[in-house]
């Protein structure tokens, strides 16, 4: 079969003014949505780096430089005080936030979890949730709407559900959902006391409208917990889950378990971490997709001729048109958009002098964009990620899973998850933009559209099956 040249085209971007903003702007961007912090100047130079109002704070987009914060010198830059104080709150101590000898020995033991071929076996639990979800999806009438972001959110959830919390997650998915999402939307804001490095004790209004959904994870984790205790109490074997290796995680060095505190944060971490995410990423490919009709019937006809639903296994080598849509959905809006760390003692970055004390940012949504490091930066154009092309895409100018030991665990099960969900769906029906539903993209946490994604649906009866 052959394709039209898919012409490119400029997806929705954030406002960008030409230079930095000054101290109030930037406050005001940063509760409003960060990702308006980002000027043209950001894309053009590798480096900024200088004394601000807030403090040191260097913006990094030079792969080499990337590469010396995230691994020649990881052991140098900490996660920063304004991420810890909007990510605490709710995750705790868990994986992703905690620090030092906490952090390694929670990553020792958790690591088997995501080897790659535990990965490939929750591959026929991630088939069964995607293909009962494609169903439901196809089963409604031609023409029907749908909230595509909801949609995706549910059926990550459930993915979680049936491979990494196998009893469940004793609250229906939708509920996590709405939690999440008021989570992101008030303690996920970030508060200009925070940046300003106010004390903890001035209350934040976000956080104290936030309450409502940490209770709301307090609960659902004690259900969560209670039932596998009671499950292995009556002497029935536990299923070989990320529960089950919480309960158990013995560090293989210390032999030191988790403590109660730090095992309720890694629950909430992983039902977070795991789920917004690839949602954001999943709904982002749907609206590209929506838009490139030349992209669209390629990822089409790839499915139709290699992706077998009833084959249970992982199908990333067989789609590979499929995966760079996906991979260059995550190049324009990465749903981690903001990485950001501070230098614990004086360094040097891509010849400039980073003094203790400097927070270092190196946001994807800027990298991934970068003037200097992509050809049609802002264009969506996924043949950069097809094989042969994707190898010459240096590994730390893309980074939508981070770097070097802190890298995302779960990176190759988001991918493989993301690829099945796809597969039967994209298999099953055709998405189109609800007409006139306004696309803005908004960073709280994720990086999100501001407005959801309302999506038309049509069957597809190309299937050859
Ligand atoms: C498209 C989907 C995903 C994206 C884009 C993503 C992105 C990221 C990024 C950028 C980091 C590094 C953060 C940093 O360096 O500051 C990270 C860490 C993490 N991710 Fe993901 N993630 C995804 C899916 C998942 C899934 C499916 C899980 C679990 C099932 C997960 C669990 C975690 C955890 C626990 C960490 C902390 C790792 C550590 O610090 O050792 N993520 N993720």
């Amino acid at each position: 079969m052959t394709f039209a040249v898919a012409p490119l085209f400029r997806p929705p971007a954030a406002k960008r003014g030409k230079t930095p903003m000054g101290a109030l702007g930037t406050l005001a961007a940063l509760a409003r949505n960060p990702l308006e912090i980002w000027s043209d100047l950001h894309f053009e130079r590798p480096m900024l780096v200088g004394k601000t109002y807030f403090g040191w704070r260097a913006v990094v987009s030079d792969p080499a430089a990337v590469r010396r914060v995230f691994l020649d010198n990881a052991a140098n830059y900490r996660k920063d005080a304004v991420q810890l104080r909007v990510l605490r709150p709710g995750l705790g101590n868990g994986l992703l936030t905690a620090e030092g000898e906490t952090w390694k020995a929670q990553r020792r033991a958790l690591a088997p979890l995501f080897s790659p071929r535990q990965v490939a076996s929750f591959a026929p639990a991630m088939h069964r949730v995607a293909r009962a979800h494609a169903d439901s999806i196809a089963a409604h009438r031609d023409g029907a709407v749908i909230a595509a972001d909801e949609e995706m959110g549910l059926v990550a959830l459930k993915v979680l559900e049936q491979t990494l919390f196998s009893q469940g997650l004793a609250r229906e998915a939708s509920q996590f959902q709405q939690a999440v999402t008021r989570y992101f939307n008030t303690i996920g804001r970030i508060s200009p006391l925070d940046v300003l490095g106010a004390p903890d004790f001035l209350p934040r209004l976000g956080r104290i409208r936030g309450k409502e959904s940490l209770a709301f994870f307090a609960a659902a984790v004690n259900d969560i917990i209670g039932a596998r205790r009671a499950l292995i109490a009556s002497g029935a074997t536990a299923p070989d889950d990320l529960l089950t290796l919480l309960l158990r995680a013995a560090d293989p060095e210390t032999g030191r378990g988790l403590s109660e505190e730090d095992l309720r944060a890694n629950i909430v971490t992983f039902i977070g971490a795991g789920h917004e995410t690839t949602a954001n990423a999943l709904t982002w490919t749907l609206y590209l997709l929506s838009q490139s009709p030349a992209w669209r019937a390629r990822v089409e006809a790839e499915i139709d001729a290699h992706f077998d639903a009833s084959d249970e296994s992982d199908p990333t080598e067989k789609l590979p048109v499929t995966k760079a849509v996906f991979e260059e959905a995550m190049r324009l809006y990465p749903p981690a958009a903001n990485l950001s760390r501070e230098a614990i003692a004086e360094d040097w970055l891509a010849g400039h002098r980073i003094p203790a004390g400097t927070v270092v940012l190196t946001p994807p949504y800027v990298l991934h964009r970068h003037k200097t490091l992509w050809r049609n930066a802002d264009d969506f154009d996924p043949s950069r990620f097809l094989p042969g092309e994707r190898e010459k895409i240096d590994r730390y100018a893309y980074i939508p899973f981070g770097a070097g030991p802190r890298v995302c665990i779960g990176q190759a099960f988001a991918m493989q998850e993301g690829l099945i969900v796809l597969a039967h769906l994209l298999g099953r029906v055709r998405l189109d933009l609800f007409p006139g539903h306004p696309v803005g993209l908004q960073q709280r946490i994720t990086l999100r559209p501001t407005h959801g994604m309302r999506m038309v649906l049509r069957p597809r009866t190309a299937r050859p099956d």
